[in-house]
């Protein structure tokens, strides 16, 4: 996701968080030991910036009205990332590192001849995130076991046939609180109630007010600081999807790809970022989690497209 430009925090928003909540007893704070970075073998295609780091293909000015044949390839690449996904649901449990995850996630992106798009881009080391507890996003994999009682979001882009596909969950490793598992269960709410209001001629930021009241009547408030965004041949393009209140402008259309990619907390929605230059922690070590899904605009609504089934 992008770091969004604009904050719309209220200032008695820090009230809501000073009731009672159990943030977990697991708080990263250690960046872990990183693997050295993997090399892509030569017959998978590769994203502009996978040798440079620095992405250089053209991004639309504005959202972009995807026709048949880029709507078919991001089916394809969506549909891929979404078993990727499965795949990592399936073979997390206690013990298993994040590195572990991500040396499956690279394995089964080049077994299905796509690149895993967060490896170089913008030179972040792995080949996805993997963001436990208190790390609201952009975690990198390294050498940390998973603990029973972990909540972990995995977020997965591939690049394949020329199109990015990204979606990402969160999952509970072994017996989870209840106060961590309400706060995974709103997190998908609001993303699927977000996906529900969705269809031509809707404003692109009803999806933040929505997202932002729902999360506030469950109990929780959303990390301001995280964006979905349009993706095609580019990793992330317009339009910008805040999750809190906004005033972005435009309106969605048949033929639109973009994410939604909202992050709940139990405390506060601030977060600092690591000297690692991508782990996101939240300033009060409250646990996070986050949903996200790549949709298209169709004639009656929203279709998922990082689905398997
Ligand atoms: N997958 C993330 C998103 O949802 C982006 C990760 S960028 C990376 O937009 F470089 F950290 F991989
Ligand atoms: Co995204
Ligand atoms: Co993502």
């Amino acid at each position: 996701m992008n770091v969004s430009r604009m904050c719309s925090k209220l200032p008695h928003r820090n009230l809501f968080w000073k009731k009672k909540m159990n943030f977990g007893k697991y708080k990263i704070v250690d960046i872990g030991n990183i693997s050295p970075m993997v090399s892509v073998p030569e017959y998978i295609k590769k994203p502009s910036y996978h040798e440079t780091g620095i992405p250089s293909e053209t991004v639309p000015e504005h959202p972009e009205i995807k026709n048949h044949e880029q709507i078919s390839r991001m089916r394809d690449s969506c549909r891929l990332a979404a078993y990727v996904l499965d795949k990592v649901e399936k073979f997390i449990e206690v013990g298993k590192t994040t590195d572990d995850i991500d040396v499956l996630v690279f394995k089964t992106c080049i077994e299905n001849n796509a690149y895993p798009s967060p490896l170089n881009y913008k030179h972040f080391p792995k080949s996805v995130c993997t963001s436990v507890n208190n790390v609201a996003c952009h975690g990198i994999p390294d050498d940390r076991p998973l603990q029973d009682g972990d909540i972990i979001n995995v977020d997965v882009t591939v690049y394949y046939n020329g199109f990015h596909g990204d979606c990402s969950k969160t999952f509970l490793v072994g017996q989870v609180d209840n106060d961590g598992r309400d706060l995974v269960k709103a997190t998908e709410t609001c993303l699927n109630e977000a996906i529900q209001m969705c269809k031509p001629g809707k404003f692109f930021r009803d999806i933040g007010a929505l997202i932002e009241e729902r999360a506030y009547s469950l109990g929780y408030q959303v990390v301001p600081a995280f964006i979905g965004h349009g993706i095609g041949h580019y990793f992330h393009g317009p339009p910008d999807i805040y999750h809190t209140r906004n005033n972005y402008p435009g309106i969605m259309a048949p033929g639109m790809t973009f994410t939604i990619e909202p992050i709940l907390t139990q405390g506060s929605e601030m977060i600092e970022i690591l000297p690692d230059d991508w782990t996101a922690v939240t300033v009060d070590d409250s646990r996070t989690a986050q949903f996200e899904h790549t949709v298209l605009i169709t004639e009656l609504g929203a279709e998922i497209l990082t689905t398997t089934t």
